[in-house]
């Protein structure tokens, strides 16, 4: 694609007479924006980049693993990787309120990220003066568009707060021109593996807003599995580059069912799946029902815990994508 090489080599020359001699941090979250963001900024400062990725413990299974070793090993891109699962939930035990979560998890995101971001800085590199963020133009327009309203807190922790002037830091944001479709396009431009670069969007604070109620560790296990074989009868359907976003929202609820010759009470399983350009706007996903059936069928049987499967039908706006 032409057009996504010329715009890498300019990036990368913005890049590089923004930054100067200087360092630059960047928060890694696992998706694929401040991938695209990291590896475009190395590509044009190479060591002068220093990545931190700060693992809440709330994103999918075998998620983290996959962002240390693409980052360490395949781009060998210098990464800090936090382990502060243990913080996280701790911090966010009994908490049920969806706006107290998103604080929670985006005040703690900033403690961490400072306190490494220290350590970075006593290296004897000198500190950074940088901080690199994968803003994308959707973003912009709507912290623009509905400023000091719902995306202030939307959008509390994919961007790293108060951190840039509270370090003093400023900002690099080297996809604030591009859509999603174009920031993807851009990633396989720079060998961004496709696995990661189709990958759906997900939000900052993970699992949390996706486990309605409060938050433990046998809640976000269940989470997980339901997720994972939702996403896999979706992908063995060719479905998961049509869609959005889906993924699967464990219900603080039980009801009653039948297992065997005994009496069943677990949780209920919501299944959601959207079609959308930019996240701002988005329809329900039309599966037919021989697809939903196979689904319910499956996360029944194979995620104790969960004895009810029921799909989300409704369509932003009204409702949002995420359930919290
Ligand atoms: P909603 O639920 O507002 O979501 O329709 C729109 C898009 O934003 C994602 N989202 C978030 N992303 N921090 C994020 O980084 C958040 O707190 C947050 N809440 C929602 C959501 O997954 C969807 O792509």
């Amino acid at each position: 694609d032409w057009t996504m090489s010329a715009f890498r080599g300019e990036a990368i020359d913005a890049i590089r007479r923004q930054v100067g001699s200087g360092r630059v941090l960047c928060g890694l979250s696992g998706g694929v924006d401040s991938a695209v963001a990291a590896v475009l900024i190395h590509e044009a400062i190479g060591d002068a980049l220093t990545c931190v990725f700060v693992d809440h413990g709330l994103l999918r299974g075998g998620e983290a693993e996959e962002v240390v070793t693409l980052f360490r090993d395949h781009y060998n891109i210098p990464l800090v990787h936090v382990e502060a699962q243990e913080l996280f939930l701790q911090a966010l035990e009994g908490v049920e309120d969806p706006e107290v979560k998103r604080k929670t998890i985006g005040r703690l995101f900033i403690e961490t990220f400072e306190e490494e971001a220290k350590k970075i800085a006593a290296d004897g590199r000198g500190a950074p003066q940088f901080l690199a963020q994968g803003t994308l133009y959707p973003d912009v327009i709507e912290s623009v568009s509905f400023s000091g309203g719902p995306s202030v807190t939307i959008k509390s922790h994919h961007n790293v707060g108060g951190l840039p002037e509270r370090m003093n830091m400023k900002l690099v944001e080297p996809l604030r021109e591009l859509f999603k479709d174009e920031v993807r396009a851009l990633g396989r431009e720079l060998g961004l593996p496709e696995a990661f670069v189709g990958r759906h969007p997900f939000p900052g604070p993970g699992l949390a807003i996706r486990c309605p109620g409060g938050i433990t560790r046998e809640k976000l296990e269940i989470l997980r599995k339901a997720d994972a074989i939702y996403l896999d009868e979706i992908r063995k359907a060719g479905l998961y580059d049509v869609i959005w976003q889906a993924f699967a929202v464990l219900l603080p609820v039980r009801t009653v069912g039948v297992m065997g010759d005994g009496r069943s009470y677990d949780h209920v399983c919501a299944l959601r799946a959207v079609t959308s350009t930019d996240g701002m706007t988005a329809d329900f996903y039309p599966f037919d029902m021989a697809f939903l059936g196979r689904a319910a069928t499956r996360i029944i049987n194979e995620v104790r815990g969960v004895n009810r499967v029921v799909y989300d039908v409704t369509s932003k706006p009204p409702g949002t994508i995420e359930w919290e």
